[in-house]
């Protein structure tokens, strides 16, 4: 599903060199990984690189056999909005509209038109995320953290992704709803042979994965053991 070679990269106004150095990681299909680490050391940085929001410095980036780092960003965008679901960690939803609209915004972008999705499937999944019907027709700006992560959830498994990328899913939710959240998520995954990279620093929720894996192993650059824990 995903494959890393020489991967390097820094940001323009970086002091050094290379932040990420990457010789090599991979990701099966339909595997499912847990990845944590201190904050601050480059998690974000690499889901932005494996989802094309970000283009490597060095080396190849492989994802449903296509290569990321070859594509314009206009191609990566199309690729991304037909492939890959992204919980993003700053959620990144419109704020003047509610749930359904958000969802309805991803389900346009998608390529595929066997993914389109009508109100009744976008209902579903609310639902099956403990979204009431009051919340989910609230702008989104009027919800509270917890909520506006479900919907976040929502949106990006709405298109069917083959490739599910979650950056701190379920940090503001409560220990109910991340179970449920969990869950739901995991079955989805199971049952739609969804291959998922999941970012979290709660460890409790490593229990829900076969491989688990700090980022320190993923990323070989020297000066990561600088970074702090949150
Ligand atoms: N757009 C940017 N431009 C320049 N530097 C950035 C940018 N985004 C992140 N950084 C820097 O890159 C480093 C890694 O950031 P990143 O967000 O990937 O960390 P993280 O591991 O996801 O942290 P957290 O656990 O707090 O979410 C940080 O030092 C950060 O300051
Ligand atoms: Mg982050």
């Amino acid at each position: 599903m995903i494959q890393l070679k020489d991967i390097r990269f820094h940001y323009p106004n970086s002091p050094h060199e290379s932040m990420l150095n990457i010789p090599h990681w991979s990701l099966s299909h339909h595997e499912h990984t847990f990845i944590y680490g201190p904050s601050g050391c480059g998690k974000t940085t690499f889901l932005n690189l494996l989802s094309g929001l970000l283009t490597p410095t060095h080396g190849t980036i492989d994802v449903c056999q296509q290569r990321l780092d070859r594509m314009s960003s206009r191609q990566r965008d199309r690729f991304r909005a037909g492939h890959i679901g992204y919980v993003f960690q700053q959620l990144n939803l419109i704020p003047y509209l509610n749930a359904i609209e958000n969802i309805q915004l991803a389900s346009y972008f998608s390529p595929s038109t066997e993914a389109k999705s009508s109100i009744l499937d976008i209902k579903h999944l609310l639902r099956s995320l403990n979204m009431t019907k009051h919340e989910w027709s609230q702008p989104t700006r009027q919800l509270s953290l917890g909520q506006q992560q479900r919907v976040a959830i929502a949106r990006a498994l709405i298109n069917k992704p083959k490739l599910l990328i979650a950056d701190e899913p379920t940090s503001a939710l409560d220990s109910k709803n991340t179970k449920t959240i969990m869950s739901f998520m995991m079955s989805l995954s199971k049952s739609h042979q969804v291959s998922l990279v999941f970012v979290s620093h709660d460890l409790s929720l490593a229990d829900y994965f076969h491989r688990v894996e700090p980022f320190q192993h993923i990323n070989q650059w020297e000066s990561i053991a600088s970074c702090s824990y949150n």
